[in-house]
């Protein structure tokens, strides 16, 4: 592509009561280590849900409203593996049955709150907001970078954002950013000089970027440790509809690197799992994990100081402002559409892939609706 007259294209805003967020899907809903035996309350996909640990280690999610006057349940406690509402003393266990009510023996059957698939995976728990019968394991993303043996990284970090995810989802799937909101860190003109491949599949696409010959930025020039120019790639994947994993890195210029032997470089790679919490907030949770310097426990640290620090200077909080502020511009300017580039490729095809899974959801939920 080399023009972006020839592939502008305009996009209308979406009505806001249209949904922006498929159900049907494993989304990201904690870090395993920020759930532990209590309750912990997240909204995931406009679903207030509460999830806490079992005593056999499993992760349970309940509608986080009682049954009997909608209290939110994390407002009361665990009682071994069961919830005891904080109002009236209604308990349920973890499958979300009422096993006892206050002053009578006689259990309603109907009482219950509906629980939500879980399955904990690459140090995440993933949750399925939408119909359980079609909760499919084989659909869980791949995250496989974080489970803390290949590829080392601090294990997971957590943000709330004011912005619709798929905001995040842009922002990742077109690094030419780096270059004006991260300028002075990891931004550098080669990135918006080089050009770019975008391919896809049925539930992923991927933008591949290689910068041949060029002086490594500050960060790569450093974990290198080899003087001289460098070949360095940035192949940023989407999967649908909310997981961007990039794998980045550099090697010495011409050492083979774009072929395939990477062993003069230094590779890593950042992942994002992000999650709707409403239209306009979500969740998101990061991590950037390597294969070099594995045992530098002060560079996984610095490399976290560098997303995110106590001044509020880190990479994260550059992007933070960027995406909040387009938030409340989107809000500010409901009929004002997003024009398209040709950096807008990738993320034109999530976006793509997550209007195809809302057309199939919302086909697949025509026949009941017209039935009711
Ligand atoms: S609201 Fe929960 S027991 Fe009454
Ligand atoms: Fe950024």
């Amino acid at each position: 592509m080399t023009s972006a007259q020839k592939t502008s294209a305009r996009v209308n805003a979406a009505p806001a009561e249209t949904p922006t967020f498929p159900l049907n899907a494993w989304y990201a809903a904690a870090w395993s280590h920020e759930i532990e035996h209590a309750l912990a309350p997240r909204t995931i996909c406009g679903k207030e849900i509460v999830l806490y640990r079992r005593t056999d280690g499993a992760v349970a999610a309940l509608e986080n409203a009682c049954w009997h006057r909608l209290l939110p349940l994390s407002l009361g406690w665990l009682q071994g593996d069961e919830v005891v509402c904080g109002y009236h003393g209604l308990v349920f266990d973890a499958g979300g049955r009422c096993t006892h009510m206050p002053a009578q023996e006689t259990i309603n059957p109907s009482a219950c709150v509906r629980t939500y698939p879980v399955i904990e995976r690459h140090r995440l728990v993933w949750i399925w907001p939408g119909d359980p019968a079609l909760a499919d394991p084989a659909e869980m993303p791949d995250f496989h970078w974080n489970d803390g043996t290949e590829w080392i990284g601090e294990g997971g970090t957590y943000y709330g954002l004011r912005c619709d995810y798929r905001l995040i989802v842009d922002n990742l799937m077109d690094l030419t950013h780096e270059t004006y909101v991260h300028a002075g860190s990891i931004g550098h003109d080669a990135i918006t000089a080089a050009s770019f491949d975008v391919t896809h599949t049925d539930r992923t696409a991927t933008v591949t970027r290689w910068m041949l010959g060029i002086d490594p930025p500050p960060f790569w020039a450093r974990n290198l440790g080899k003087p001289g120019l460098v070949d360095r790639w940035q192949i940023i994947t989407f999967q649908a509809p909310s997981v961007v994993v990039g794998d980045v890195g550099v090697a010495p210029v011409g050492t083979g690197a774009q072929q395939g032997d990477r062993s003069q470089g230094v590779n890593g790679c950042f992942l994002a799992a992000i999650t709707p919490a409403t239209a306009t907030t979500c969740h998101y949770f990061w991590n950037f994990v390597r294969t070099f310097k594995k045992d530098d426990e002060a560079l996984t640290r610095s490399i976290n100081l560098a997303h995110v620090n106590a001044e509020g200077k880190g990479l994260y909080d550059q992007d933070v402002t960027v995406l909040e502020a387009q938030q409340r511009a989107i809000e500010t300017h409901p009929r004002l559409p997003f024009y398209n580039l040709n950096i807008d490729a990738g993320a034109l095809w999530a976006r793509r892939m997550i209007d195809r899974l809302l057309a199939d959801e919302a086909q697949r939920s025509a026949p009941a609706a017209a039935a009711e």
